[in-house]
């Protein structure tokens, strides 16, 4: 979504500012701005486009000044403009605001700005907030902005400065994330770590309700009644490397590249190999608490999502009791049946994905316990959970979800074998799974050695208009998967389908125009999926097949053959996910497009 970073201290706010939106790109790049103390009042600069655009500007006219905020923007109310690039001004200019988040009573508080004589410059729900704390400022800007912030209803993450307490930069928090950076006599306000990870490592995440202020000589956090809160300060352990893009022409194909490490640290210290399960330190559950689910629902959104119904899979089979997996954005709005003997596992890899957070919230409610499988640590959703497995993969930059992908199935399997060892999985079975996933990051290079001839398939299918994905069992999911990252980053449109489906529908497309990509590894559904190959080749379709070893019933039925190792049925969908992803990258550049940025996408969606 949107990103924020702020700074004061005794440096030139411009250059750390732009540096920590450039961080911040990823997250929404639609238009960006900057608005800093230049000793006389609030100066600001605003580009519709790219950081670089907002960074012309600023090289063309600097501005001088030692505190200052910044956005870049991804729009929800308004056209990605000029107007509605914050930061947004009051009347006077003298309060300037960045905000991630949505206000969701935006209009009433409009009318009742424009009534007693406010006149807005944006469609913006942002720019009220702008006349709110203008509307209460009495010489105290965190004053102001805890009486405006008082009138509101939605979410946010905000950036305050003011030429009429021109010494801090308030900020506050309500289910956007936020946190405060503490430097070597400077502080940074950000919604994400990246943005100030180059200057310090010591930040305090803040909670919903927290209000910051940062000054030269120091920061104090108070609650929404102006009471001082204490927080703990967190030491980031990510490297300014990891989140660079380390030689890589994108982020997206180094973080391909990156599996066989990250899933080696989704599963580090965590396998005991000789009892066949794993240990998990976060879930705060004890044995007895874990055997008294009556059953599990999985929620997630997007890439989360299909991890989740792999997980389903494998926690029915091995462990045998009842799974669901919900999106999350239709959850809460469908009053499901989830009460005490209801564990409900949270996937996200940002952890701040809105839709995830208030589904999460929603079922604690209802008296579920919830366990968040994460990526970003200290994110809200770990923080709100009642228990969770970190998945280790570090920081995911590229906008399209590939490592956190493949680590968040190997944390289900990590649970499954735990849970299905208590509920009768015997030693001598989970130790052959250990043992599969033990391999699979060597199995992971082997496919990311093959890159070279994914990328001469990609040469053959870069002007497709559509493409299908087949898979059945565990890569159905896995054909979700794929085709998401296809349409997501090549605008190509694709379609994910259990193989045996397409006979009630989707067969009506299949022509010779139509590429149709079967994942079909060995496994226990092989024949099966041999059968709808040949549906697919007697009506002329172009047939890519993932398969793990040379299948005489294939013989002449495909066009393009992928080989990707052979594993456990559970994890065949993690060694399909690895060559879709790169098959999805090359097309996606081959057809000129900005795979780390798509069209329309935001990283960490902390809107409904
Ligand atoms: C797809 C993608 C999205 C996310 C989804 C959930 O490549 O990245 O579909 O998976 O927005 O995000 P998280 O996992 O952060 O909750």
């Amino acid at each position: 979504m949107c990103g924020i970073v702020g700074y004061v201290g005794p440096r030139l706010a411009s250059p750390l500012l732009l540096e920590g939106l450039k961080r911040l790109e990823y997250r929404g790049y639609d238009s960006a701005g900057v608005a800093i103390m230049n000793g006389k009042g609030v100066e600001t600069r605003k580009a519709p486009g790219k950081i670089s655009e907002l960074e012309r500007l600023v090289t063309a006219a600097p501005i001088h000044g030692t505190l200052g905020i910044a956005h870049t923007r991804w729009a929800t109310h308004g056209a990605p403009n000029f107007c509605n690039a914050h930061p947004h001004l009051s009347c006077d200019n003298n309060i300037a605001v960045v905000h991630n988040g949505i206000i969701e009573n935006g209009s009433s508080l409009r009318q009742a700005l424009e009534d007693v004589g406010h006149t807005f410059r944006s469609e913006t729900d942002t720019e009220v907030l702008a006349h709110l704390i203008e509307e209460f400022f009495d010489g105290n800007l965190e004053e102001a902005v805890l009486e405006a912030l008082r009138k509101v209803e939605g979410t946010y993450g905000i950036a305050v400065v003011s030429s009429r307490d021109p010494n801090k930069i308030v900020a506050a928090r309500k289910g956007s994330p936020l946190l405060v950076g503490l430097g070597e006599g400077e502080y940074f306000v950000a919604s994400d770590v990246s943005a100030i990870l180059a200057h310090t490592r010591q930040v305090i995440y803040l909670d919903d309700g927290d209000l910051a202020v940062l000054e030269r000589d120091g920061y104090r956090i108070i609650d929404m009644q102006a009471l001082p809160m204490t927080r703990a300060v967190n030491s980031i352990d990510w490297d300014l490397d990891m989140i660079e893009r380390g030689g890589f022409p994108h982020f997206m194909l180094k973080e391909i590249f990156e599996q066989p490490t990250t899933i080696e640290n989704t599963m580090r210290g965590r396998l005991l190999v000789e009892e066949g399960t794993a240990k998990l330190g976060g879930i705060n559950l004890t044995n007895e608490e874990l055997l008294e689910f009556d059953n599990i629902v999985i929620t997630a959104c997007g890439t989360s999502w299909h991890s989740a119904l792999i997980g389903e899979f494998m926690i029915e089979e091995l462990a045998r009791i009842p799974v669901e997996v919900e999106y999350a954005s239709e959850f809460r709005y469908r009053n499901p049946v989830i009460g005490p003997r209801t564990l409900c596992i949270v996937i996200s890899q940002s952890g701040e994905t809105a839709d995830t957070l208030a589904a999460m919230r929603e079922a604690q409610k209802r008296g579920a316990r919830a366990l968040g499988i994460v990526n970003v640590v200290g994110s809200t959703i770990a923080r709100e959970s009642d228990g969770g497995i970190y998945i280790h993969a570090g920081p995911e930059i590229g906008v399209a979800s590939t490592k956190a992908f493949t680590s968040q199935v190997i944390a289900l399997a990590l649970f499954t074998l735990r849970l299905a060892r208590l509920r009768g999985l015997p030693a001598e079975e989970g130790r052959p799974i250990v043992e599969a996933l033990q391999k699979l990051p060597a199995q992971i290079k082997d496919v990311l050695d093959r890159a070279d001839e994914i990328e001469s398939i990609a040469d053959e299918f870069n002007d497709a208009a559509n493409f299908l994905y087949l898979g059945r069992g565990y890569n159905f999911p896995a054909a979700l998967e794929g085709a998401l990252k296809l349409k997501e980053i090549s605008y190509i449109h694709a379609e994910g389908y259990p193989a045996a489906e397409m006979k009630h529908g989707p067969i009506a497309l299949i022509d010779e125009n139509m590429p149709v990509v079967f994942i079909a590894p060995h496994d226990s559904v092989f024949d099966k999926v041999v059968s709808n190959v040949q549906e697919v080749k007697a009506r002329g379709g172009r047939v890519i097949a993932l398969t793990s070893r040379s299948e005489p019933s294939l013989a002449g039925k495909i066009d393009y053959e992928i080989r990707v190792p052979e594993t456990i049925d559970m994890f065949t969908p993690i060694l399909a996910a690895v060559p879709l992803q790169l098959l999805a990258y090359y097309i996606a550049v081959k057809r000129g497009a900005n795979v780390d940025q798509p069209r329309n996408l935001a990283k960490s969606v902390t809107v409904e």
